[in-house]
């Protein structure tokens, strides 16, 4: 058995007329770290916290390390909780806001102590220890929030938006600092985030939902690489995804605004001899201007103007229109174009995706 089991778990609210959280079914091994992804409203909240207990589970069961937790109170199932809106005692120090939870668990004071210089030290907060939360930096307030959770010594760690709060900069260094806490605890941890770039760089595994529904679960670069359907694959990485709106006829796909490419018969044998309409998707770093290198010889060149360009140093993008839609290419420093400027590009053969125009399924990963 998994550390934590989600058996067909679901979530009606009193009053709703349908499940907002549907059929919810994930194992999760002990001491991976897990993160909930998905737009606002798709039941990451709710589903934490019917593993906290805060929220009742009102079908299927949930497992941690062995025991049922349906019913068990959530003081006893063995998890400490980081929101987003973590409210620090403002008249208290941080040496009391740390330990605070522990005095309430009347712990002799010794223990808190040792328990409380632990967790100063492991997040840096030595300088900051009699300070009040007024006199604290948001990064240093949330290191607070998170050493009040760790010296609860759970064997589960639950999060919830814990960065959102911070501005960028702050969000980046923290996010180093979490995943760092996380190897040296090994506590199981689910993180919430609307934040696909948080999920990618800190999960072993993440889990993307919508609308209460799991869409796929699986490695960062699996996701990326390997999205089930349409929505997976535009909602992880940025600048999103490329879709055209095609049909694929024998051995070519038509664009809307009559533009035709070939295809390749290893990528005519991945779909399955599927035709007519469909959508084609294909990542900006997959789209590859004709300077770069040979290896796409004997691919259709394919013609567009810039019509916008983002330079950011090491990763730029360069927008243009074609086959009727708005697309994107990525491009190294060594490539940068200006609006205006004609470009040929070729997109990658063996890197296009398919997804049903109904469904959104994507046909190109059906096997797996
Ligand atoms: N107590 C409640 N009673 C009724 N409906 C609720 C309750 N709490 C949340 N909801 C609804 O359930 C759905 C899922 O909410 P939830 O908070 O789980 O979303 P979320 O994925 O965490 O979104 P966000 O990214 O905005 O935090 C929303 O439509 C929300 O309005
Ligand atoms: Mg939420």
């Amino acid at each position: 058995m998994s550390f934590i089991e989600f058996r067909n778990v679901c979530k009606m609210y009193p009053g709703a007329k349908k499940n907002t959280v549907e059929n919810f079914n994930l194992n999760i091994e002990e001491k991976e770290f897990i993160a909930f992804v998905g737009p606002s409203g798709c039941g990451k909240s709710t589903t934490l916290r019917m593993v906290a207990g805060f929220e009742e589970i009102t079908g299927g069961e949930l497992y941690i390390d062995g025991k049922k937790m349906n019913d068990v109170a959530p003081r006893d199932r063995g998890i400490a909780m980081v929101f987003q809106n973590y409210a620090l005692y403002p008249h208290m120090t941080v040496e009391k806001n740390i330990g605070y939870g522990l005095k309430n668990m009347k712990l002799p004071s010794d223990q808190i102590k040792e328990k409380v210089d632990w967790a100063i030290r492991i997040l840096g907060l030595e300088e900051y220890r009699f300070r009040k939360p007024k006199n604290l930096s948001g990064g240093q307030r949330q290191r607070v929030a998170l050493g009040r959770a760790i010296v609860k010594n759970q064997k589960v760690f639950l999060m919830d938006e814990p960065l959102s709060n911070l501005d960028a900069k702050l969000r980046v260094s923290m996010r180093t600092e979490i995943s760092k806490l996380h190897r040296d605890l090994g506590a199981t941890t689910i993180y919430v985030t609307h934040d696909q770039v948080e999920a990618m760089t800190m999960a072993d595994r993440i889990v993307i939902m919508k609308d209460g529904v799991i869409q796929q679960v699986g490695k960062p670069m699996e996701l990326y690489d390997h999205p089930k359907n349409q929505f997976v694959a535009g909602f992880i990485g940025s600048p999103q995804m490329n879709f055209f709106q095609v049909a694929v006829e024998e051995n070519q796909v038509r664009f809307a605004d009559g533009s035709f490419l070939t295809l390749p018969d290893d990528t005519l044998r991945r779909l399955g001899g599927r035709q007519g309409e469909m959508v084609l998707g294909i990542r900006g770093e997959d789209v590859k201007l004709d300077s770069q290198g040979a290896e796409q010889d004997g691919t259709e060149r394919l013609q567009a103007v810039i019509t916008n360009n983002e330079v950011m140093g090491n990763e730029n993008n360069l927008y243009f229109t074609f086959g009727g839609s708005q697309a994107v290419a990525r491009v190294s420093k060594y490539e940068l174009r200006s609006i205006g400027d004609a470009i040929s590009f070729v997109f990658m053969p063996s890197k296009l995706h398919f997804f049903d125009k109904n469904t959104g399924i994507n046909y190109m990963e059906e096997q797996s």
